[in-house]
């Protein structure tokens, strides 16, 4: 199949790339490269890859791309409530009006994979699971951006699959060390020690490796995903910061905690996820949070940390 990548060279998107090339599909990346111009290096030699330097908001320029595709996967945007809440109309305009457009500018038969984020759940209910029924109601510019741009595919495109992504880890050509899991064993690696906020909040988590195997599933099965959306996190790791920590602390028993009372989490996420609608469609994560740690702990040996792998 054809398929149109935008925002491509991201942290998801140069992973992604990988799988899909593998499958044989053709991918082409229209990306801006806010944050990476290399990571998309090692596919440049492959005859079914293609890459434009294009900026999602200029529709009349991305038209004809949209128009050659089967497939479209959507990850061009401004990710993250920090980055979000610097640059609000920005957001806005590639999270939620270039969506728009792009959706009004494909035909019936071509196909959508949007990820979205379950940070739309915003703050959950103690104890009790969202599932992809629970009302949405994100608390920062980015989550309600995103929720705007999930809900215009469900109603105007159906022959779409919304996957809410749980906090996604591990490594990648880009690589984000502003991500939950990330963040944490590099600080756990470097600093030996991290002192927590809010450190009872939940959040759920993914590996980067199983967002593409839900992607090629999606891809490869459309008549099992299209019209659905569905929660992507593992089941076993609805984890508060503390208990991520603690399992860090088991690879690296160096590592201090410490709990401040002071201070707030500019991401006021709180809440536990169940991923069993995608598991009843014979999805099964490959990567626990351990496997991450490990995977984690071999990069950070050696990585030479920059601004950009940071997304504010
Ligand atoms: N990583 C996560 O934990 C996570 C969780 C839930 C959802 N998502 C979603 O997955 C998608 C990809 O996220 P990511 O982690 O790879 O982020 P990322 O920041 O690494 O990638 C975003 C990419 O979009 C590009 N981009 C930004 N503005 C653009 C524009 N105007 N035109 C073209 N390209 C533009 C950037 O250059 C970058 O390569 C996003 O839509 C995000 O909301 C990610």
């Amino acid at each position: 199949m054809k398929i149109l990548i935008t925002g491509g060279a991201g942290y998801i998107g140069s992973t992604l790339c990988e799988y899909l090339l593998k499958n044989k599909h053709k991918v082409t990346v229209l990306d801006t490269f806010m944050f990476s111009n290399n990571s998309l290096n090692a596919y440049m030699s492959d005859k079914n890859f293609s890459v434009y330097q294009e900026d999602v908001r200029n529709i009349k320029s991305i038209k004809k791309y949209l128009s050659e595709h089967d497939v479209v996967v959507p990850l061009a945007c401004l990710v993250g409530a920090p980055l979000c809440n610097l640059k609000e109309d920005e957001a806005n305009q590639v999270n939620f009006q270039s969506i728009k457009a792009m959706i009004d500018n494909l035909s019936k038969d071509q196909y959508v994979i949007y990820p979205t984020t379950n940070s739309g759940y915003g703050v959950g209910e103690k104890d009790k699971y969202c599932t992809e029924d629970t009302p949405l109601k994100p608390i920062s510019v980015y989550g309600k951006t995103k929720v705007q741009a999930e809900e215009y595919i469900a109603n105007k495109f159906p022959n779409s699959t919304r996957l809410r992504l749980a906090t996604v880890f591990g490594a990648s050509p880009r690589m984000r060390l502003d991500l939950l899991v990330n963040d944490f064993v590099y600080r756990a690696t470097k600093d030996k020690f991290i002192v927590l906020f809010e450190s009872h909040f939940k959040r759920n988590f993914i590996h980067i490796r199983d967002v593409c195997r839900a992607m090629i599933m999606s891809i490869e099965d459309q008549e099992n995903f299209s019209g659905e959306t569905f929660n992507l996190g593992l089941s076993d790791a609805n984890l508060s910061k503390l208990e991520l920590c603690l399992e860090i602390k088991k690879y690296i028993p160096k590592f201090e905690i410490l709990e401040s009372e002071i201070g707030k989490d500019i991401d006021k996420r709180d809440y536990i996820v169940s991923n069993e609608k995608i598991e009843s469609k014979g999805f099964k994560p490959a990567h626990s949070i351990n496997d991450g740690v490990e995977e984690l702990m071999k990069l950070f040996k050696y990585l030479i940390p920059s601004e950009s792998m940071r997304n504010f």
